[in-house]
């Protein structure tokens, strides 16, 4: 019997999820099938249960459903638990959920040869994704972690969550320098960024956009900076490969599967 497993969100059409595990599950030989599953935005439960119901193994939950998908198992991880957040399901008995984001963040940052440990971050966003990575990037052994928002209180109710963060708008940060900023809000989905004061971002940063697949007004500004600038599509495939082994006891080869994504 081939296992099944599956991306649900909500859209889900443009999810690259399906076409990485495949890659994944060739490279490592294993017999998998991976889907996709749009859900109704009030149908989360409902869907995740009728795949479960199906024979389902495992699921990766894409927007708006992450902390649904945190409510919804029985066994979240550490990590998982800390971030309120769950992108990966696992079905046996039991539901188990855990966050595979924030590793996928700090490796992908680690092949790109930029250091966590001493430097100041500054993650901009307060919504899922922010709040995905947060934790990973506390556990690396930043100097400092500030979180900026549009929507300052936002900001405070994560760092409530995360000791150690500190929390303000963006301009409480003029004035201020940061070894590496973060992008984790979807401004660049609408070719917008958030309002970073002028000189925050300085020549020798580096500027890392959590979307991908385009140039976002954030990346563009960086690099008009001098800074070193990166979009996220390799977060994008080291959190899919956390995800496979957590489900499959594998770790597939990123390298491969991230460099046929850009070519495409
Ligand atoms: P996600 O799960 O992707 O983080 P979200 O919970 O909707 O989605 O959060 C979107 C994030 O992008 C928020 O931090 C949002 O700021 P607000 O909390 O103030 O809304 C941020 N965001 C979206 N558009 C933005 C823009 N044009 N400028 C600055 N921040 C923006």
């Amino acid at each position: 019997m081939t296992d099944r497993y599956a991306v649900i969100g909500h859209p889900v059409a443009h999810s690259k999820s399906p076409w990485i595990h495949a890659e994944f599950a060739r490279t490592c030989g294993q017999d998998i099938e991976y889907t996709r599953i749009e859900a109704r935005l009030d149908g989360f439960e409902r869907a995740v249960d009728a795949f479960r119901a199906g024979g389902g193994k495992g699921l990766n939950v894409t927007l708006p459903f992450k902390e649904a998908a945190f409510r919804y198992c029985s066994r979240p991880s550490e990590r998982a638990r800390r971030a309120g957040v769950v992108n990966t399901l696992s079905f046996g008995a039991q539901s188990s959920g855990d966050t595979t984001d924030g590793i996928g963040l700090v490796t992908d940052l680690g092949k790109q040869g930029v250091r966590l440990k001493g430097v100041r971050v500054l993650l901009m966003g307060a919504g899922g994704a922010a709040q995905g990575v947060a934790g990973a990037l506390l556990d690396a052994g930043v100097a400092a972690l500030v979180i900026a928002n549009r929507t300052v209180g936002r900001a405070r109710a994560l760092a409530e969550r995360f000791p150690g963060l500190r929390a303000c708008g963006y301009g409480d940060l003029e004035g201020k320098t940061f070894d590496l900023i973060i992008n984790a809000t979807s401004a660049g989905l609408e070719d917008k960024a958030p309002a970073l004061p002028s000189g925050v971002m300085g020549k020798a940063a580096f500027a890392y956009d959590m979307v991908y697949g385009r140039d976002t007004p954030f990346l563009a500004s960086a690099r008009a900076a001098g800074a070193r600038t990166s979009d996220g599509l390799g977060m994008l495939v080291e959190q899919a490969a956390e995800s496979f082994f957590i489900w499959r006891g594998v770790k597939p080869d990123t390298g491969p599967v991230l460099a046929r994504l850009r070519a495409a």
